[in-house]
């Protein structure tokens, strides 16, 4: 059988991974400041972690939700602490268009309307509704169209609230990444983030925040969507939960009651998911990652802001993106072949960064020094192409 060929791919096969370190068959070894995507929230195989894992899969992998769970209870507790949002309440699912796929459910049943909010350049996950309410025709099936989903441009103020005025009553929900990340890096504006909480509050909409890619402290914050001072009324999460485990979930505000059977998952909320998803948040508790993902972020982001030929650099902690411009259009697989890096990307020509949260300044400054070598060899070749 043939694998249904879906995704482009680097020829590449890793085989090992150490901290923010990659090897591949070859044994050659590869910085990753990408992370599998931003999932590699504490580094690969960090010891804590393996053990977690090991001690609960020898002693029970899964049982299903029809019975007690004391670990999704542990769970909760220490990321109700972690997250300083101790009064929501968790759902546990599988990956993040389910998380957003179940806000979204959960929102219409809330407030029994039908009309959800979404923005220019979004991305929510590829099932149903979470595909509707994306920014990408490309990816939405004929299937998944709906005239539910209103897009609205990004940090637009204007027309969120006249949407609001419009048809108030009928929006269910609002979605918004607090970073974008497939959209490019794009940070939603602390005073819209801020507007989004008013007009949902004033008109009893449910306001979701998409955290899969910019929570779990990769920001500095444990969801980025914290830099606004409000609360969602739903935080979504997946990628960092599990540092690769497929572990997802959503918290609930507490004034949003569950019943039974309104939602529910055979996978979700396993012991093994827990544990993997206990020994993420004790790391990052006890090795003060979202701290480090402060600091380290920001001395990259103000080190790339130092580099003239690189543009609008932007994002928060360790979500960072910056343009290249289209005669540099080569310097990500540059930094991948010739430098051993790897770096996310989003179209056209931006570069995301996107490193587990543990990764140190020395791993920092490997990059910034491989992208400086990338820049003088380009600027080389460039000067000799004008001589000749
Ligand atoms: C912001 C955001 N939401 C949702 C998703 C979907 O997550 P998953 O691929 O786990 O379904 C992604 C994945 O990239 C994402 O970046």
């Amino acid at each position: 059988m043939k694998l249904f060929d879906v995704y482009p791919i680097n020829d590449i096969n890793i085989v090992k991974g150490k901290g923010s370190y990659v090897w591949d068959d070859q044994g050659q070894q590869y910085l990753d400041l990408y992370g599998g995507h931003a999932v590699i929230s504490v580094g690969h195989t960090h010891p804590h972690y393996v053990k977690r894992v090991e001690e609960q899969l020898e002693k029970l992998g899964f049982y299903s939700n029809s019975v007690k769970i004391p670990l999704q209870q542990e769970l909760a507790e220490k990321l109700g602490n972690v997250s300083g949002k101790p009064d929501y309440q968790l759902f546990l699912c599988n990956s993040g268009a389910e998380a957003n796929e179940n806000a979204l459910k959960l929102a219409s049943f809330a407030n029994g309307r039908k009309k959800v909010v979404a923005f220019s350049k979004s991305f929510h996950g590829r099932t149903s509704l979470a595909v509707a309410a994306t920014d990408n025709p490309n990816l939405v099936a004929p299937v998944n169209q709906t005239e539910n989903v209103i897009f609205l441009p990004f940090n637009d103020e204007e027309a969120l609230q006249k949407c609001f005025s419009e048809n108030g009553k009928e929006i269910s929900s609002v979605i918004i990444e607090g970073i974008q990340g497939v959209g490019g890096i794009n940070v939603a504006d602390i005073h819209f983030l801020q507007l989004i909480r008013e007009l949902c509050t004033e008109s009893g909409a449910i306001f979701i925040a998409d955290g899969i890619q910019c929570g779990y402290g990769r920001t500095g914050k444990f969801f980025s969507h914290d830099y606004a001072g409000v609360d969602a009324d739903i935080y979504t999460m997946a990628k960092g939960m599990g540092n690769g485990f497929p572990v997802a979930g959503i918290m609930i505000a507490p004034n949003i009651q569950p019943r039974h059977f309104m939602l529910g998952t055979t996978f979700g909320g396993n012991h093994l998911a827990c544990a993997a998803a206990l020994a993420v948040l004790e790391i990052i508790e006890s090795e003060k990652l979202m701290e480090n993902a402060a600091t380290i972020g920001n001395f990259i982001s103000q080190q790339l802001k130092n580099i003239p030929q690189l543009k609008n650099v932007r994002g928060r902690g360790l979500m960072i993106g910056f343009d290249v411009p289209e005669s540099l259009k080569n310097l990500r697989k540059n930094l991948l072949w010739n430098q051993h890096i790897f770096t996310g990307e989003a179209k056209p020509n931006v570069i995301r960064l996107l490193p587990s949260l543990a990764l140190r300044k020395k791993d920092a400054e490997q990059f910034l020094d491989a992208i400086e070598e990338e820049l003088s060899a380009e600027s080389l070749a460039s000067s000799t192409t004008e001589k000749v």
